[in-house]
């Protein structure tokens, strides 16, 4: 099978679908790869290593030209006709983003959005949020003390004693475990908070704290457990209580990483206008739901209105951090474990001897398919 890589080409994308690892596999189950001059340079994979490693080196069309194309995120409508109708795409192509879809289905692509995989123990070699979710919860962290005008480590020295940062983890799934774990590293004191009872054992055995907003009715008890692994919208009495609660540790804390999200749902409000403006000057916001909360004057913020995306703000004397592409600032390792992730979810739909083979009754392949044939199969 021809298998191509283009160049991803939206803004502050650096990552790559393909690496020379993931090429020579990929040439020796016999496909020929076609990936496009410089796809990599911006993740520092050179052509030289992707020429090595067996691929052919073209322009974007010739790579969009293939019967198989791997992407991080969707082409863009300029550059989905230059894909084969009826060949298949790959990447993460934003499932809940329903024009998006309906762009690819006009297209006549097969195509396949890897974040709608089930969390499951089989899909986990193929899970897209979890690899490029836990860089960005480590990344996030070094974004934060770099903002951050103090130390994070407790120091004794010569000149006096400097206290430990506090860090407070709101939402601690994939990107907020990792926080936890990069900012215990580099010694501050964590308190994180999450929706869903089962992660409070988990936050302790990071060394941090749970933040518990205990449950008061069966309502929120049930609405808390989630679906497949996923939060849902919690009661508003929950949040209220919740509110109250993060108000009251974000003004002690000097950093918060903030991850909260609900799949296909806007991000929920956890750190509001008046928590802002009670937090310590000089206290930093990291907030990994940029761009996906509610609508606030006129844009969408994230876990805190304030937030802009893909902006750094400083509001009431607080520094507030929208990247939406941190995995993309740690771009090598980013695109080497995407990479594998493509592999192995090629595994599904590519036979042994090379011919595509969507079986739906793979619960895999069925939750991943987004667009077949002109029509949009999943839905939104
Ligand atoms: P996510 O990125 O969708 O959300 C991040 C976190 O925000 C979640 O932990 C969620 O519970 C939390 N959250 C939502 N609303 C909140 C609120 N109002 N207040 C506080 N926290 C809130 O989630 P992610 O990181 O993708 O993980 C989702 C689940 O899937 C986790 O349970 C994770 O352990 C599980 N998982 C399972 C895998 C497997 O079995 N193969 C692989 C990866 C993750």
């Amino acid at each position: 099978m021809h298998i191509g890589v283009p160049a991803e080409t939206r803004a502050n994308e650096t990552r790559v679908a393909a690496t020379p690892e993931t090429v020579k596999k990929y040439v020796a189950q016999g496909h020929r790869v076609t990936i496009q001059k410089g796809a990599g340079a911006a993740a520092s994979f050179t052509d030289e290593a992707f020429a090595d490693a067996g691929a052919e080196l073209v322009d974007a069309a010739a790579a969009f030209n293939a019967d198989l194309v791997l992407k991080v995120q969707s082409p863009t409508v300029e550059e989905l006709p230059l894909m084969k109708r009826g060949a298949v795409l790959v990447g993460m192509l934003d499932p809940f983003n329903a024009e998006n879809a309906a762009q690819l289905a006009a297209a006549g692509v097969t195509a396949f959005s890897l974040e709608a995989a089930p969390r499951t123990t089989r899909a986990q070699s193929l899970d897209v949020l979890s690899s490029q979710a836990n860089i960005a919860g480590y990344k996030a962290v070094l974004v934060a003390a770099e903002r951050y005008p103090r130390f994070l480590p407790m120091l004794m020295t010569a000149a006096g004693t400097v206290k430990a940062a506090r860090v407070l983890v709101l939402g601690a799934g994939v990107a907020g475990l990792q926080a936890i774990a990069t900012a215990k590293r580099l010694g501050a004191v964590i308190e994180a908070s999450d929706v869903r009872p089962a992660v409070k054992e988990q936050i302790e055995s990071l060394g941090a704290k749970f933040v518990d907003v205990p449950y008061e009715t069966q309502e929120e008890r049930e609405a808390a457990e989630g679906v497949g692994g996923y939060a849902r919208p919690m009661p508003p009495s929950w949040l209220a209580r919740q509110s109250a609660l993060v108000h009251e540790r974000a003004k002690q804390a000097d950093i918060i990483i903030s991850t909260a999200l609900i799949p296909g749902r806007p991000a929920p409000t956890l750190i509001n206008v008046e928590t802002v403006q009670a937090m310590k000057p000089g206290s930093v916001i990291v907030d990994l739901a940029a761009g996906r909360g509610p609508e606030f004057e006129g844009r969408r913020g994230g876990n805190c209105p304030l937030t802009e995306a893909d902006q750094v703000v400083v509001r009431h004397g607080v520094t507030i951090v929208g990247f939406t592409n941190l995995a993309s600032m740690v771009a090598a390792d980013a695109s080497s474990l995407y990479a594998r992730n493509l592999l192995d979810f090629l595994k599904l739909i590519v036979t042994k001897e090379g011919a595509l083979n969507i079986d739906l009754a793979d619960d895999i392949v069925a939750a991943t398919l987004l667009a077949r044939d002109g029509e949009v199969t999943r839905k939104a």
